[in-house]
Formats: structure tokens, sequence, C-alpha cells
């Protein structure tokens, strides 16, 4: 599976909700998830993400975000339309330590 990590929060640009070929984006406030269970492992998103935030499971170190999009996916909506990004999504982009803004 591919999984969205820290780089997505508060930059959410949702250009990969446009390419994924099964819809398993869910969105929070501030970040999307992948439903684990669901992602078929094309691999098209990652190229997509202007935040270079979706890496395949197999990358080492991702354990926790896994785990995180596995949790978030059974509870939070589905999205398959882009929308707008958030206006100051630039100015969050490579930004340290945003996992603590997290905001389930
Ligand atoms: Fe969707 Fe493919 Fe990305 Fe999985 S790897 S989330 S199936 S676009
Ligand atoms: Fe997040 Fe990148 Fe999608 S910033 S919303 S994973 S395009």
């Amino acid at each position: 599976t591919y999984v969205v990590t820290e780089n997505c929060i508060r930059c959410k640009y949702m250009d990969c909700v446009s390419v994924c070929p099964v819809d398993c984006f869910y969105e929070g406030a501030n970040m999307l998830v992948i439903h684990p269970d669901e992602c078929i492992d094309c691999g098209v998103c990652e190229p997509e993400c202007p935040a270079e935030a979706i890496k395949p499971d197999a990358e080492p170190g991702l354990e926790k975000w896994l785990a995180l999009n596995a949790e978030y996916a059974k509870t939070w909506p589905n999205i398959t339309l882009k929308r707008d990004p958030p206006a100051d999504a630039k100015e969050w982009d490579g930004k340290p330590g945003k996992e603590g803004l997290f905001d389930p």
C-alpha cells in the first residue's frame, strides 16, 4: 500500500484524489489518508503530490504513518474530488514538526 505522510499536513493539495483509480483517499481537517486495504498499489498518486508526501509503505520508518492512515481511513469521509488547497499551503511545504499539528 501507499501511505500519506507528515508533509501532507497543512499542505493538503488534493491532487492525489484526482488520479486514484479506486478512490481510496479519506479526508481529515488538515491532511488526507489512504485506506491500506483499498489501495491497489498502482503508484500513480506518488508523483502527483506536490508535497511529496505519498510514499510506498516498504520505505523504512513509515510504520507510524501507516498505522495513522489505517486508523483514520476507517472514520474520515471519502474524498474523490480535488478542491482548492489551503491558501498558505506553500508556506507549510517542508516545514519540520508538522506531526504535532495533525488534526484528527
Ligand atoms: Fe490510489 Fe494507486 Fe495511490 Fe493506492 S497507489 S492510493 S490505489 S492512486
Ligand atoms: Fe496531501 Fe499530497 Fe494529496 S499534500 S492531499 S497527499 S496531493
